[in-house]
């Protein structure tokens, strides 16, 4: 009805977003024929039961066999021209999608195949209507050498739109603070820090992703209502958080959106954006994050829109990108 319209309507603005999770159910169907030594069902059924997490851990591993499939830059266009046709469809006219090169290039994809696969879906979103940045992460897990290729190949390669250097994957055991170097790097090449932190842990690995890697935004930052000095740190430096509430249901990290701490964080005055994370492995869309928000909220359409703005005014494009959406 009129709120969904409403919701339509907003020129939207995706700040968290992975590309890999991107790869809607046809395309890993697509992939999975190809690359049957994957182990990923073939099956639509099979592969909807595969896409039904049990916990944070099998939301990776189902994520990592996507990851596995990728070989070439035809599977990055591929990915980046159907992210953008999703984006489209939805009216959200600019993303910052995160991409993990490291990743890429350990399945044994060249460093160039990447960014001519993501130049080309690049340019192909652009003539939809759609502009896309990168921030390429660091697959936390994957220890320090991770963290520092993923830096040397960034600022190596500065490829056309990249504005932001993050971190991710799983942060139970994985501290926060020894990629403190390369973020420090990143920073001083003018990249923007976006690490996650406080998904799966909680509000130290939020203050760590502050004090030691310098976060403009953060990814998720889900536990930090459990820390009132937290709450006025955020609101008082006004660091964005990214909130991704249907991928904590998905992940198991809060029970319902209804239990969402979202609610507690724009009570405190946080400046919280709206975000899918891995949109069809969650069956999240950013219309859905707004309409779930609004309607177990019960926030009405003024709300809403100040949500989206939020989102242009914590994206990294320069004034004139964000007057256009404003
Ligand atoms: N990689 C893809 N999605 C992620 C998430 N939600 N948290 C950490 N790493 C991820
Ligand atoms: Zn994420």
């Amino acid at each position: 009805e009129s709120l969904r319209a409403f919701i339509h309507a907003l020129p939207k603005v995706e700040l968290h977003v992975h590309l890999v999770g991107s790869a809607g159910i046809e395309t890993v169907l697509a992939l999975a024929r190809r690359h049957r030594e994957a182990g990923v069902p073939t099956g639509r059924a099979e592969l909807e039961r595969f896409f039904t997490f049990r916990d944070f851990d099998h939301f990776l591993r189902v994520y990592w066999a996507v990851q596995s499939m990728l070989k070439d830059r035809h599977d990055i266009r591929t990915l980046v021209t159907g992210l953008a046709a999703e984006l489209a469809r939805q009216n959200v006219r600019y993303a910052e999608v995160t991409v993990t090169p490291y990743n890429h290039i350990l399945d044994g994809m060249p460093g160039d195949e990447l960014l001519a696969g993501l130049a080309e879906g690049r340019a192909a979103a652009a003539e939809r209507g759609v502009e896309l940045a990168w921030c390429f992460d660091i697959p936390g897990e994957k220890g320090v050498r991770a963290g520092r290729e993923t830096v040397v190949f960034a600022v190596r390669e500065r490829p056309e739109g990249l504005v932001g250097f993050g971190l991710g994957g799983p942060e139970v055991g994985v501290g926060r603070a020894q990629f403190e170097p390369f973020f420090t790097a990143a920073r001083e090449a003018g990249l923007h820090s976006v690490p996650h932190a406080g998904e799966t842990t909680g509000p130290a690995t939020i203050w760590s992703a502050v004090h030691d890697l310098g976060a403009a935004r953060i990814g998720h930052g889900t536990s930090c209502t459990a820390d009132p000095a937290l709450l006025d740190y955020l609101a008082g430096q006004r660091i964005p958080l990214e909130v991704c509430p249907t991928s904590n249901v998905r992940t198991r990290q809060v029970g319902s959106i209804a239990a969402h701490p979202v609610r507690r964080m724009l009570d405190h005055g946080l400046v919280v954006t709206l975000n899918t994370d891995d949109p069809p492995m969650f069956g999240a869309t950013l219309e859905g994050e707004y309409l779930a928000v609004a309607t177990t909220l019960g926030l009405q359409p003024p709300e809403l829109a100040r949500l989206a703005k939020n989102a242009v005014h914590s994206s990294f494009l320069d004034t004139a990108g964000k007057s256009a959406l404003l």
